[in-house]
């Protein structure tokens, strides 16, 4: 069981051609939403949202409009989170972030088309029937929303009254856990995937989501900036609420290895060929970028 590599090829060649209209005028800002898009990344949520939707027996060429789509606004909060008013970093996925490069303004303005890009594509490029289109727009709306990815984002630096196990694991739920979950139940919706069978899924992706920031929050500590890509250290120097910060190292990597168990009994109760999926949980927990 291993990361299906395969379907982030097939992921890094469709985003390659993405093309946002010719006008000259903003040629500029099509580079810096390229720069980032297109500086590597491990792209996991795509691919999760891929491996999904061939548990029932969807194509996962097929998938590639909300795959792509969901990469793209993992960028656009990427872009963002490494802003001076946020986490105020200069490397990202081994490269300059998008703001060092090109300046505050283009940066915030490449997420914010990267996330309109994003819808654009689904609407015109997803084949679906209208009703899986429609609940793949609400999904992918409502995660990304108050009720999931900024608002986490917003409880990160704002800070949640009351520190503790609950308070982070909410954070980690909502900023990172539920975009993750989005592609898990996109790929579900898209591939027609039985109401039970989706519910499971969900339950694993839950807990896939929480082992992903657990692990991040890790790396921050043990990692090294050259194989992250990125500045390793910056949750201490933000004082951020974080895995260790509450557990401690040791207690955090004892949890990460739980949730994956968790993570994988919850799979084990999906029909169906998952040994993708299982492969990306493995992936996710002995990554060392
Ligand atoms: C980093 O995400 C930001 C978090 C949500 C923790 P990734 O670790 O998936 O970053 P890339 O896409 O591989 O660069
Ligand atoms: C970022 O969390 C989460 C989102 C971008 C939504 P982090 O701030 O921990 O991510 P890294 O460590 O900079 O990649
Ligand atoms: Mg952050
Ligand atoms: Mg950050
Ligand atoms: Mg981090």
């Amino acid at each position: 069981m291993s990361f299906p590599d395969h379907l982030a090829v097939r992921l890094e060649s469709y985003i390659e051609g993405l093309e946002y209209g010719e006008d000259e005028y903003v040629a500029p800002l099509r580079e810096a939403m390229r720069y980032s898009l297109l500086a590597g990344g491990k792209r996991v949520r795509p691919v999760l949202l891929m491996a999904t939707g061939a548990v029932f027996g969807g194509d996962p060429q097929e998938l590639l409009p909300t795959a792509a789509a969901l990469e793209m606004i993992h960028t656009y909060s990427l872009i963002h989170d490494d802003l001076p008013a946020f986490d105020d970093d200069n490397l990202r996925r081994g490269k300059p972030t998008c703001h060092v490069r090109y300046g505050e303004s283009v940066a915030i303005l490449a997420g914010d088309a990267l996330f309109a890009e994003a819808f654009r594509l689904i609407c015109q490029k997803q084949q679906a029937a209208p009703a899986a289109k429609l609940a793949v727009m609400e999904e992918v709306a409502v995660s990304t929303g108050v009720k999931g990815m900024v608002g986490g984002q917003f409880l990160d630096v704002y800070g949640i009254p009351g520190e503790g196990p609950d308070t982070v694991r909410l954070l980690h739920s909502l900023k990172t856990g539920r975009l993750i979950m989005a592609c898990v139940r996109c790929g579900a919706i898209l591939s027609g995937a039985p109401e039970e069978q989706t519910a499971r899924l969900t339950a694993f992706a839950a807990e896939l989501g929480l082992l992903f920031q657990i692990k991040d929050d890790i790396l921050d500590v043990v990692g090294e900036t050259v194989e992250l890509g990125k500045q390793a250290g910056t949750d201490a120097r933000l004082d951020r609420h974080t895995y260790v910060s509450v557990y401690g190292l040791r207690e955090s990597e004892r949890l990460a290895a739980e949730s994956r168990e968790k993570a994988l009994a919850e799979l084990g109760q999906v029909r169906g060929e998952t040994v993708d999926l299982a492969g990306i949980t493995n992936y996710i927990y002995e990554r060392r970028r």
